[in-house]
């Protein structure tokens, strides 16, 4: 190690290192906190980025893990430096933790490159936490490495397990349906959320824990370890320990957020039946990483893998009873063995290959993660989906959707916004039948703005009354990783951004193809291109200042990711002035 050791010029010398005025500056502040000057010789400095927040309930722990990551970083011979960024968490933050992703990675990305430290650790857990801090980190490419908050335990009602997410959308709309009481529904919300931690279905939070292991950003199973489980925080102090080794390795952000590594992702959010929100997410990241990653790399590679692992809002389980299964790791060795993983040689954190850490991973549990033959979904990819209703794309999950209804055609019922559909969805005259196709416009990024997570829109009550179950329903927003049904998201362009979506009338036959991957409304391209002559110029109510309309300004569509323009790609680490 000495060897590397020597070669490897600290980052952090560039502000601790100089007997100069500047050292003097840096150094003499930070003394206020008690620290010796053997602290400042030659040591690396190691940011722990902490998203800690009593405001993200998922991250409230988080206090608790830097301690540990702090432990690890000093019994390896580092410093370790905590600092907060923006916490963007999705329960509380209103219109939605989607506008403020990307103001949390520009406080990441400068407050990493603008402070002494020779690499980070990213402590991430409710949904964005995650994107958000890979995007930053990358932009400025020094060693990192991520250490997720871990999922609650399984929620509880009447003895039973309910998950996050999942449960409050079918006991609303149980609710709705007259099925079961509002005190039941009320009791549910203490069990529900009964530990620390993330959400514990493989909603978004969990997709992206999957997401940063697989792509090689952390130790092996970080992503499902609960967040009370002991073994949570001796990953944390092990990923402390690991991140000074990265230094004097050299290994940079960069070395592992390749291409393959993106490759290997998308298979494996298919093999866990993971968000839809990861095909934004994952491509912003690869954008400041500087990776080319289009839509139809989720259908070149993404497609034809089976979904194995059976949680919750696709299967039955939930987070904790995946890791007593054999977490991530006995995912991607099935994925492995059967031949379904495409970059085995992807290296990791921990300086081996994705497949080297993966190839013994024991399995405990087949119910929860199924053998090869033995899928929860056959086909269990994200279907990405064109035509002249999306021309730049949509997206479905298959695993979340009725079968019967990913080959459809029926007559729109449209709502112009989200106030308006939830004032007529309760409509008992609205014409609408089962076989309806519920188009919703102006929820897209600069629409709603931000994009908000409603595309699951909750059927008509006159049909869940019915029993009606699922319908097709289509719009430029997102939905919540933890929700469920027959959903068209993500339509790019937007309605907002002058796309087709927003001329759309009730009556409107619209024809939903998931195997032929379209999603076409049946008009001609005459009429088509008439509507949309004629449509005047969309103009976003309300923001005219601040960092809204800094947002609707410059966010990319969903197919780019939904970074900012002047965001995309990496601007390293160096920073030339000093501030005095
Ligand atoms: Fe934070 Fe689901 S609300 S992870
Ligand atoms: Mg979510």
């Amino acid at each position: 190690m000495s060897e590397t050791k020597k070669k490897v010029e600290l980052r952090s010398a560039q502000w601790f290192g100089t007997q100069d005025k500047n050292g003097f500056m840096y150094r003499s502040w930070m003394k206020n906190q008690g620290i010796p000057d053997h602290e400042f010789q030659g040591k690396p400095i190691i940011g722990i980025c902490n998203t800690w927040s009593e405001l993200t309930p998922c991250n409230a722990h988080f206090r608790k893990l830097a301690e540990h990551v702090k432990k690890g970083i000093l019994e390896a011979g580092g410093f370790p430096v905590e600092f907060p960024v923006f916490s963007n968490g999705e329960s509380n933050l209103r219109p939605t933790a989607m506008l403020t992703r990307n103001l949390a990675s520009m406080d990441v990305e400068e407050s990493i490159r603008g402070n002494p430290m020779d690499a980070v650790v990213l402590l991430v857990g409710c949904d964005k936490t995650t994107p958000a801090l890979l995007m930053g980190a990358a932009s400025v490419d020094i060693p990192t490495i991520v250490v997720s908050g871990g999922p609650m335990l399984n929620g509880k009602l009447d003895g039973k397990s309910i998950g996050s997410g999942t449960a409050v959308w079918q006991l609303h709309e149980q609710v709705k349906a007259g099925e079961i009481s509002m005190h039941k529904f009320l009791a549910a919300e203490a069990g529900h959320s009964r530990s620390a931690g993330t959400c514990n279905t493989m909603g978004t939070a969990s997709t992206m824990a999957c997401m940063a292991e697989s792509l090689g950003t952390t130790l092996p199973h970080n992503a499902a370890i609960p967040a009370v489980d002991a073994r949570r925080y001796v990953l944390a102090h092990m990923s402390g320990m690991r991140i000074v080794d990265m230094v004097w390795e050299d290994l940079r952000l960069s070395k592992i957020l390749t291409k393959e590594a993106f490759e290997n992702a998308i298979r494996v959010n298919a093999a866990i039946g993971g968000s839809t929100n990861a095909v934004i997410h994952l491509k912003a990241i690869a954008g400041r990483m500087g990776v080319p990653l289009e839509l139809e790399d989720w259908t070149r590679i993404g497609r034809g893998q089976p979904t194995i692992v059976d949680l919750l809002p696709s299967g039955r389980f939930l987070m904790e009873e995946f890791y007593y299964a054999g977490g991530l790791p006995g995912v991607i060795r099935r994925m492995g063995e059967g031949g379904m993983l495409p970059h085995k040689d992807a290296l990791t954190a921990n300086g081996r290959t994705l497949w080297e850490n993966n190839i013994d991973a024991p399995i405990y549990d087949d119910e929860v993660i199924r053998t090869l033959d033995n899928p929860l979904i056959q086909d269990g990819g994200i279907c990405i989906l064109r035509g002249n209703l999306a021309p730049r794309g949509a997206v479905l999950k298959p695993s979340a959707a009725t079968p019967a209804l990913m080959q459809h055609r029926g007559k729109a019922v449209v709502f112009e916004n989200f106030e308006h559909y939830k004032e007529r969805i309760v409509d008992p005259d609205l014409d609408v039948d089962a076989n309806s196709v519920l188009v919703m416009k102006n929820c897209g990024p600069k629409g709603y703005p931000g994009m908000a997570e409603v595309g699951n829109m909750g059927l008509p009550p006159k049909l869940l009354a019915a029993g009606v179950k699922d319908m097709v329903r289509i719009s430029d927003a997102r939905m919540s990783g933890t929700a469920y049904g027959t959903v068209v998201l993500h339509v790019a362009p937007e309605a907002m951004a002058g796309g087709p979506l927003g001329v759309v009338k009730d009556g409107d036959y619209v024809e939903l193809d998931c195997a032929g991957g379209k999603l076409n409304l049946d008009i001609s391209d005459e009429e088509m291109t008439q509507r949309l002559a004629a449509r005047a110029e969309q103009k976003v109510e309300g923001a005219k200042s601040g960092y809204q309309q800094l947002y609707i300004d410059h966010v990319l569509q969903a197919d780019e990711g939904c970074d900012f323009d002047f965001l995309v790609g990496s601007r390293g680490s160096a920073v030339p002035k000093h501030s005095h």
